[in-house]
This record gives structure tokens, C-alpha cells and sequence, in this order.
């Protein structure tokens, strides 16, 4: 959509809900999120006739009071009923809520199914005394807010209510979100905002957002938040900072939502006035256990500590020659007489690897470290596990070390913010990919142990486990940075109340609550977010080779030799030869040997690594032919064609939904991101096929790659104060160049003539949007303006390249043989209006 028709839209909507406050017209932004209460439709409501005015609660906690305003709310919401309020059970209908323990007094006749454990809640529709009653009952408060937020679920999926019987614990204790917070204000791999807890080094003032926050997580059953960023600020723990932590913990409070913080290792002596961190010095111990003691007594519901430690330059035990295990323990030690406990990360490597060391692997870090030390941990210490070994790339195997500690409590760390991933510009639907690693089979003494119930600590019997998710949710106002992307949020919740819900069931319920019912949008939504990530594999990671990504810069473009030479770890080894890691146990880094004898078998030799990690475990030939019957090579450009075009077809998908999904800021906003996306994929195609190619030296057998006929590069234009610049690496230009509009001229442009037949085209412009300026653009064709445009994107690079590249498509041109076009650039800041290349194609 033109920016003019998109404003347009916006200012529309803005106008009417003034002009209209009811429930009319909602000009949603994405904010509700999966909690907007939406209308249900005439026929949908009808199933809710006989549903009770009348609600009784049990007690009055604070959370029993959220439970019920949230009850109301919703009802209102979705069915236009209120609710009356009672203390005891009334001679009518009634919905009760309570515990237990309540419903003991009310009703002690009614007795859930099952035993229900910590947080479980019981949903049932009962006579109680003669009356038709919905009861919903928690284990504790939390499992009863928990219950209230099922029901509404089921209203809003417009379920058959009449024989409701429903008991539900989550399989793991733990289900917290990460957020990466600074304490200025930023947001470590956030890409929703700034920070909704702190600026200027303080926790902000107005914590509403904080509390909406904690509302949305408790929805889906979150129970903890670490507030700051891994890389953690030591002034977190100072002792006029406890205060301002507990006003956050104040507004998580009521939604059952425990605050925890990331604590810096070093903390005694940055802090502390100590000359050391070492973890067994006693007067490091009695300084961690006051600090416990003072978090306590301001913030009595604390849920603990998250620590990164040795790794990526953050200090750590290894300094004194100490274990991962002697810091938990001092910590944890600190925190376990109230009941806190410790997430100890296990992305613990060197990143200054010699890389020319063929033996060296960044993959077998974590499970060598951590493996020797299983049993150490104290019973209030968690391992923190990321999901694969490396570093949420878009594919990695499971880490080997969730069956490598047998007496450990273990946590899976998934990245929900889009790191690697798009960055929440492009679609990508994680919930299919963190399957793949729950359901993973370690075999561990050749039994079935999927990861999920390693995690959850049913596999080795553990009293404690769960799952730990990077969300990074800001201040924009629809907490992600994209509607769409907060289909992560909730997919990764759901999964850590119940990993055994499929991907699809999780897509189309996150789609219901967030779009409606229609069974059109179900079904676009849905077909779009189960495919995304494969779709987002083919064009940025092929055969587990990792995300091809600037591994040095932005983590967003390609950049494909990127992780190459250097000590991070992150190589796939790809020379003009072949291409891949060999991790195998008899020629390689020996990594394969991490996992039990039963998966060694299915990584250890070719024929027996699936296609989808073929790179990640050996170093294959270019010509290496694939279960797929494909060459390597061949996958790779063909692979890239079809993420690209299949990026298209979203774009189709989500316009086949215009008008049903209702509200037009979100629909405009999402439509607006798709068709970055589809640029921008095509971009990556160009790069990741064009570096194979010239690696290579092998073609495209479709002749596809390096054979652009459409195009007219920028380069080779006239151009009126446009300077031709290289640009690096040379493959995320066409041709390696484009041209600049230097700013002291002012304006420039860049004319060729049409050289094809008369006809409708579609004109594409690849320019680039550098995030130090707003230029501006204006193209033409044979005098007439086609299109203009500001180039005000916050992509996350100045410089020109893949991070920046961006196009703009101009459909349905009549062009006739000779026309000039002609693109004029006006610079602004350090934004050069660069061009890279016009492609000019039949419609
Ligand atoms: C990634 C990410 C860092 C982060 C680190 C971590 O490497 O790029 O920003 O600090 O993960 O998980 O600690």
C-alpha cells in the first residue's frame, strides 16, 4: 500500500472511533493482542443464551479480584452480558469461582476428576442445589485466574459450553519469559521498542504497560519475568534500585506473574566493595545472602536469578578457576530459605575459537562444560538450556545436554524475539520449529525421552524444570513490532503449559482469538504461519548450515561468509569446494559423540542425517546428491527461489482476507510488513545464490542465478549527480554496485529508456533505506509520476546492503518502447538515496 493510502486508512479509523466510541468500530493496533473480547458474531452468541448472570467468588485475594474483573470483562466484551455479583451461591444460574479449598465451603460436594496439581484449575458445569452452574476452580488463586482465562478461551473459540468438564495442570513449573531489557531503555534483540520497565537507568514511572504485560502473560499461564538483559547492569542489585524493582513486582503481582532479575557475577565487588567474585570465598557467600535477604523483605514474592557467566566477555567462576557449579550453589544458597532459585545459563563458550583448528566447535561447548558437573547443582538451581548448540539459528539439532544431566534440573531457552529470525519484519511462526526439539527423541539409556519431558522434569524425575522464553516485548504499541510476531508469545506459552499441542492447533487458536472466527481467515492465517519458518529457512539457511546471516553486525541480512574466519563459532566451512561441519565422531569435531549411542546412529554418517542437517554435521561436496535427489548446490539455488516466491504468496493470502480480518490499522500494518518481506527475500535470494555461484563455480541448472533480464542497474543509467559505489559484500547488490546521491548535490537522478513492447508492467525499485536519514524518492515513466515515496524505515544498518536493501513495487505501469524512466533521489542526513537496480516486469 502507498504510505499516502496507508495514512489515509489510519487517519479514517482514528476519525471514526471518535466519531463512533462504542464497541462499532474497533480500531484495533494490535494491543489486546489474543485478549480482545471481540463481539462474538449473532450465531456464535446464541450457544451463550442459558450462560448465568450471576457470579459467586470465593475469596477476595487480589488475584481472585483480577479473576473476576477479568470475567466480566471479557463476558462484556464478547457476549454484551454483565455479570451480577454475589457472596453466596444464589437461587439462580451462577458461574463460581474459587479454589478449592473455596468450593469446599460453597459446595462440598464437588470433587474435580483428578488430583489438581500447582497451578492446574477445573472447569465443569455442575447442578449445584438445583441450579445450573459453571464452575471454575484453581488449585491455588493463580490455577483459578488460570481457569478463568481457559473459559474465556472457550467463549471466545465459541466452544460448546453444555457438558464443560475440564481439569489441566501445566506440565512444567516453570514458564517464564526473558525480557532483555537495559536500564537506559533499550532492548538487547528487541525489535518492539523501547523498554516498558526502565529508562534514563530507572524503572519508569508509569508501569500500566508493565501491568497489561503481565496481564497477557498470565492468559496463558506465565508465572515469571526476568525484568533485564542477560548481559546484566550491577546496579540492579544496589540497594536504592530494590525498591523501584519492586513497583514492577507490584504490577506483575495481581496477574500471579513473579518478578526475577539477571544478576552480573561480579556484583561483590562492582557493588559490593569486595576485591573478588570467587564464588567460594565466604565473604562472597554472606554478601550474596544479605542481598537475598534485602530483595526479600521488599519484594516477598521474588522468583529468583538468571545468571550468563562466562560467555561473551561476562565475567564468571572460570576466573577463579571455579565451576558453573560453585556460583549457582553460592547463589542459590542465597536465595533457597524463600523460596528463590537460580536460572544458570548454559551458553557458556569461548568465542575467541582459532578457526583454523579444524577440531575446534563452538556446538560442543555447553555439554562438555556442563556435563562433568551433573549432580553438582544445588535443588534450586536450573540449567538454562538453549534449544540447539549453537545460538537460535533457523535450524540446529537439539542440544546434546538435555540428556547429559540426569541429576540436574533443566530449563529449553527458546528466542521468541526474532533475533535471527527476521527480526519481526518477516513472518516467522517459531512454534513448529521448538516442536521439532521437544518432540526430539534423546534416547537417553535407549528409552523414549523426548526433550519436553527432560524438561519438564518427568524423564529423571526432577522437582523442578520448565521453559524459559526470550520475549523482548517493548513499549510499540502492539508489544512485538508486529502483530503477526506475537503468534510466538502465545505459541511459546502454550507449549510450556502443554508441549503436547500441535503446532497447527496452537496456530488456529492464536488466529481465532486474535482475528475472529471466519474460516477464511483461519485458514489464510493459518497456511501462512505453518509454513513460515520453512519458508524463512529456504531462503536464509539451507540444510542446517546455520542462518547465513552478518553473524558481526546485525544479525538481520545475509551475509554469507560472515561467520567465516573469525573466532565466534558460528562456521559452515562453505570454500569452492564444499560446505559444512563435520561434527562426526571419526573425522570430525566429535560432537556427534555428545548425544546417546541411539542418536549418534542418526548423525554420525551421511546416508543417515536427514537432508535438514546435512550441513550441520559434515562437510559435503557441492555435487553431493541429497535424499531429496537433488545436489547440494542445486537445493540451495532452487531452495531460494521458492522461499522468495513463496513470500509472494503470502502476500496474496493476506490480501484474499482484506475486510474480514476487520481492522484496518492491523491489516494495513501487517500487509505493509509481508510486502517488505517479499522484497526483502528476494534480496537474500540474490545474495546466498550469487555467493554459490561465484564460490562454486556451479550454475544454476534453471539458469536462474546471476541472469537478471529484466533488470536495469542503477550503475549503468544516466545519472545526474549519482556516483556509482561498491558495495560490501559485493553479492547484496545486483552486480555489486549501486549508486549514491552524494549529499551536498542535493538531488539527483538516475533515466534509462524502456527498451520492451507496449504493455502493462510491474516496475520494481531496489533502493536502499538506511536508518540515518529519511530520503525521499519519485519515479517516473515517460513524464508521468508512477510513485514517491520517503525512505524513514528503521532498518538496522546505516550503511548500504543486505540489512538495507529494500524494494518498492509499482504495479500495473503502461509502458511503451522508448519511454524514459527516470528516478530522482533527494538525500537526507547521512541517507544517500541509493539505487541499486530497476526490474521491469511483464504484469
Ligand atoms: C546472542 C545474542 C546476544 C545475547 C546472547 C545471549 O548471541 O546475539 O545479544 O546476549 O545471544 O543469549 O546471551
Amino acid at each position: 500500500m502507498k504510505r499516502s493510502s496507508f495514512l489515509r486508512v489510519v487517519f479514517l479509523a482514528g476519525f471514526l472511533t471518535l466519531l463512533c466510541p462504542s464497541q462499532q468500530l474497533r480500531a484495533d493496533n494490535g494491543y489486546e493482542g489474543w485478549l480482545r473480547y471481540a463481539p462474538l458474531k449473532e450465531k456464535e452468541r446464541e450457544k451463550f443464551g442459558a450462560f448465568p448472570s450471576t457470579l459467586v467468588v470465593g475469596n477476595d485475594s487480589p488475584l481472585l479480584q483480577a479473576s473476576q474483573k477479568e470475567l466480566i470483562r471479557g463476558l462484556r466484551g464478547m457476549l454484551g452480558r454483565d455479570l451480577t455479583i454475589e457472596k453466596e451461591l444464589p437461587k439462580e444460574n451462577a458461574v463460581v469461582l474459587g479454589t478449592l479449598a473455596d468450593l469446599r465451603s460453597l459446595a462440598p460436594e464437588l470433587h474435580p476428576p483428578v488430583e489438581l496439581r500447582t497451578d492446574g484449575y477445573w472447569l465443569t458445569s455442575r447442578r449445584i442445589h438445583g441450579q445450573e452452574c459453571i464452575i471454575v476452580a484453581g488449585a491455588t488463586d493463580r490455577g483459578t485466574l488460570y481457569g478463568v482465562f481457559a473459559l474465556l478461551r472457550k467463549i471466545a473459540l465459541a466452544e460448546d459450553l453444555s457438558h464443560l468438564q475440564e481439569a489441566q495442570a501445566p506440565a512444567n513449573p516453570v514458564r517464564w519469559v526473558n525480557d532483555w531489557d537495559n536500564l537506559d531503555g533499550r532492548i538487547e534483540r528487541g525489535y518492539g521498542g523501547r523498554s516498558m520497565f526502565f529508562e534514563n537507568g530507572s524503572v519508569r514511572a508509569d508501569l500500566s504497560r508493565a501491568n497489561d504485560y503481565a496481564r497477557l502473560l498470565a492468559s496463558v499461564s506465565v508465572n515469571g519475568c526476568i525484568v533485564n538483559n542477560v548481559n546484566a547492569n550491577p546496579r540492579v542489585l544496589a540497594t536504592d534500585f530494590l525498591p523501584q524493582l519492586a513497583r514492577i513486582a507490584d504490577a506483575f503481582r495481581p496477574w500471579g506473574l513473579r518478578l526475577g532479575i539477571s544478576v552480573d557475577l561480579s556484583s561483590t565487588k562492582s557493588l559490593g566493595g569486595l576485591d573478588t567474585f570467587d564464588p567460594l570465598d565466604p565473604r562472597v557467600q554472606s554478601w550474596w545472602k544479605e542481598k537475598a535477604n534485602e530483595i526479600y523483605r521488599v519484594i516477598p514474592d521474588f522468583a529468583g536469578f538468571l545468571v550468563k557467566a562466562d560467555s561473551e566477555g561476562r565475567p564468571g567462576p572460570s576466573s577463579y578457576g571455579r565451576t558453573p557449579a560453585d556460583a549457582a550453589n553460592t547463589i542459590a544458597r542465597a536465595l533457597q530459605p524463600h523460596g528463590g532459585i537460580v536460572m544458570y545459563r548454559a551458553f557458556v563458550y569461548d568465542h575467541h575459537l582459532d578457526w583454523r583448528n579444524p577440531k575446534n566447535d563452538r556446538a560442543r561447548a555447553a555439554y562438555d562444560i556442563f556435563h562433568p558437573l551433573d549432580g553438582n547443582f544445588d535443588d534450586n538451581v536450573i540449567v538454562q538450556i538453549k534449544h540447539g548448540p549453537i545460538d537460535f539459528q533457523v535450524r540446529e539439532p537439539a542440544s546434546p545436554l538435555f540428556g547429559g544431566l540426569e541429576r540436574t534440573n533443566e530449563a529449553i531457552e527458546l528466542q521468541i524475539t526474532q533475533e535471527y529470525m527476521g527480526q519481526q519484519r518477516h513472518l516467522c511462526f517459531l512454534v513448529p520449529m521448538w516442536k521439532e526439539t521437544l518432540d526430539f527423541d534423546m534416547r537417553v539409556d535407549g528409552g523414549a525421552t523426548p526433550v519436553k519431558n527432560i524438561v519438564s522434569g518427568q524423564v529423571f524425575h526432577r522437582a523442578l524444570g520448565g521453559f524459559a522464553g526470550v520475549a523482548n516485548a517493548g513499549l510499540d504499541a502492539n508489544w512485538m513490532g508486529n502483530p503477526m510476531a506475537m503468534a510466538n508469545l502465545y505459541g511459546f506459552a502454550r507449549l510450556a503449559w502443554d508441549a503436547n499441542l500441535s503446532s497447527a492447533n496452537i496456530a488456529e487458536e492464536w488466529t481465532r482469538l486474535t482475528f475472529g472466527n471466519d474460516l477464511a481467515v483461519v485458514r489464510a492465517i493459518s497456511t501462512m504461519l505453518l509454513s513460515s519458518w520453512p519458508t524463512y529457512e529456504n531462503y536464509t539457511g539451507p540444510l542446517g548450515a546455520g542462518t547465513l546471516t552478518d553473524i558481526l553486525g546485525s544479525h538481520y541480512g545475509p551475509g554469507v561468509a560472515s561467520s567465516e574466519n573469525n573466532g565466534w563459532g558460528q562456521w559452515h566451512r562453505a570454500d569452492h569446494e564444499g560446505i559444512g561441519m563435520d561434527r562426526t565422531v571419526a573425522t570430525g569435531t566429535g560432537f556427534v559423540g555428545q548425544y546417546s549411542p541411539a542418536v549418534q546412529k542418526e548423525f554420525e554418517t551421511f546416508p543417515a542425517t536427514p537432508d535438514t542437517l546435512l550441513l550441520f554435521f559434515h562437510h559435503v561436496p557441492y555435487a553431493y546428491r541429497l535424499k531429496s535427489g537433488k545436489t547440494v548446490i542445486q537445493h540451495i539455488y532452487d531452495s531460494h527461489y521458492e522461499g522468495a516466491e513463496r513470500v509472494s504468496q503470502f502476500v496474496q493470502m493476506w490480501e484474499s482476507i482484506r475486510g474480514l480480518v476487520g481492522d484496518d490499522e492491523r491489516y494495513a500494518f501487517v500487509l505493509a510488513k509481508l510486502k517488505y518481506q517479499e522484497g526483502h527475500a528476494i534480496v537474500w535470494r540474490d545474495a546466498v545464490c550469487n555467493w554459490f555461484l561465484r564460490v562454486s563455480g556451479i550454475p544454476d541448472t534453471k539458469g536462474r542465478v546471476g541472469n537478471y533480464p529484466n533488470r536495469t542497474e542503477a550503475e549503468s543509467m544516466r545519472l545526474q549527480g549519482y556516483v556509482p559505489v561498491d558495495v560490501e559484500p559485493p553479492e547484496n547488490a545486483s552486480g555489486g554496485k549501486a549508486v549514491a546521491c552524494q549529499p551536498a548535490t542535493g538531488e539527483c537522478a538516475a533515466t534509462f529508456h524502456f527498451s520492451g513492447t507496449l504493455g502493462t508492467y510491474q516496475v520494481n525499485v531496489q533502493y536502499f533505506d538506511q536508518n540515518n536519514g529519511k530520503a525521499r524518492f519519485r519515479v517516473l515513466a515517460g513524464g508521468r509520476l508512477l510513485d514517491e515515496w520517503v525512505a524513514d524505515d528503521s532498518l538496522p544498518n546505516s550503511k548500504l546492503g543486505g540489512d538495507t536493501s529494500t524494494r518498492r513495487k509499482i504495479g500495473r505501469v503502461t509502458l511503451q518502447h522508448g519511454d524514459e524512466i527516470r528516478i530522482e533521489g533527494i538525500p537526507d542526513g547521512g541517507e544517500v538515496a541509493a539505487l541499486d537496480y530497476v526490474e521491469i516486469n511483464p504484469n
